[in-house]
């Protein structure tokens, strides 16, 4: 856990683009808290979730961030009653048709991880559409896991894999640890720098496991719904602080 330092420069001034993260990994947790303490039903926790989405997607265009990577529903998330998981879909199809004009005029390039099955039809064809539209953009890229869980998405890659050893174009000596990225829904994204978590919480919820072997790790007690540029700094500005060794020694 972090402090705020008492008096840190506004708008990241004091962290040149060389340390910043090139893409940051976000688990926004603590949407359901949030609104308890407000007195406000769950939905209200991520309705101003998204607002919170927002306001981070253009801060990190703004400080020149290649890559976010926002995990919006995991395919444990399932469990949830129905009138929540109802309403998470209609958000995540509101946010494809609103935020459409704004992705573009960012000139942001959407994309999509985990499993298609059981999001509604209408959400799908929102994605598709965005995902369309912003297919030649050349900004920072917006990752999107939704049904997503890491298990899964490493038993999908085993089975293309093993589909491509039984089809004589993969030859099982030859397996490396690039072919297995090449075989992630990630396949062609750079790995995550920074791992950031709100409420709190100190875990990975089956979350990107593969590819967040070296990043950066930062949590704030703050739920999703509070998190503001000002925090998205202050983790950042942690980040640019630490030494990177990769497994190697400090040189
Ligand atoms: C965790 O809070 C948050 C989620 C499961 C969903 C995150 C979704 C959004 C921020 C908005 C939807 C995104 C899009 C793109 C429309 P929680 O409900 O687990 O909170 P709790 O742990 O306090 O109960």
């Amino acid at each position: 856990m972090v402090e705020t330092p008492s008096n840190p420069p506004s708008g990241l001034s004091d962290v040149p683009p060389e340390k910043r993260p090139r893409h940051i990994a976000i688990i926004m947790d603590g949407n359901g808290r949030w609104a308890r303490r407000q007195g406000l039903p769950r939905i209200e926790g991520h309705r101003h979730g998204v607002a919170s989405l927002r306001r981070v997607v253009e801060e990190c265009g703004r400080l020149g961030i290649e890559q976010l990577t926002l995990y919006c529903l995991s395919s444990e998330n399932w469990k949830r009653p129905p009138q929540e998981l109802d309403f998470l879909m209609q958000l995540l199809e509101q946010y494809m048709i609103e935020e459409r004009s704004g992705i573009l005029r960012q000139n942001i390039r959407i994309s999509v991880i985990g499993r298609r099955e059981g999001i509604p039809d209408r959400a799908l064809k929102q994605i598709d559409k965005t995902l369309e539209l912003t297919r030649e953009n050349t900004g920072p890229r917006l990752c999107l896991a939704i049904n997503y869980g890491a298990r899964a998405e490493l038993v999908d890659a085993v089975r293309a894999i093993a589909r491509g050893v039984q089809s004589g174009r993969l030859d099982v000596e030859s397996i490396t640890e690039q072919t297995i990225d090449d075989h992630l829904y990630t396949a062609g994204m750079i790995e995550p720098d920074l791992l950031i978590r709100t409420a709190g919480e100190m875990r990975l919820s089956n979350f990107l496991l593969w590819q967040l072997s070296y990043a950066e790790i930062w949590v704030t007690e703050k739920t999703w719904p509070e998190f503001d540029e000002a925090l998205l700094h202050e983790a950042i500005r942690d980040y640019a602080a630490r030494t990177r060794r990769f497994g190697g020694l400090e040189e």
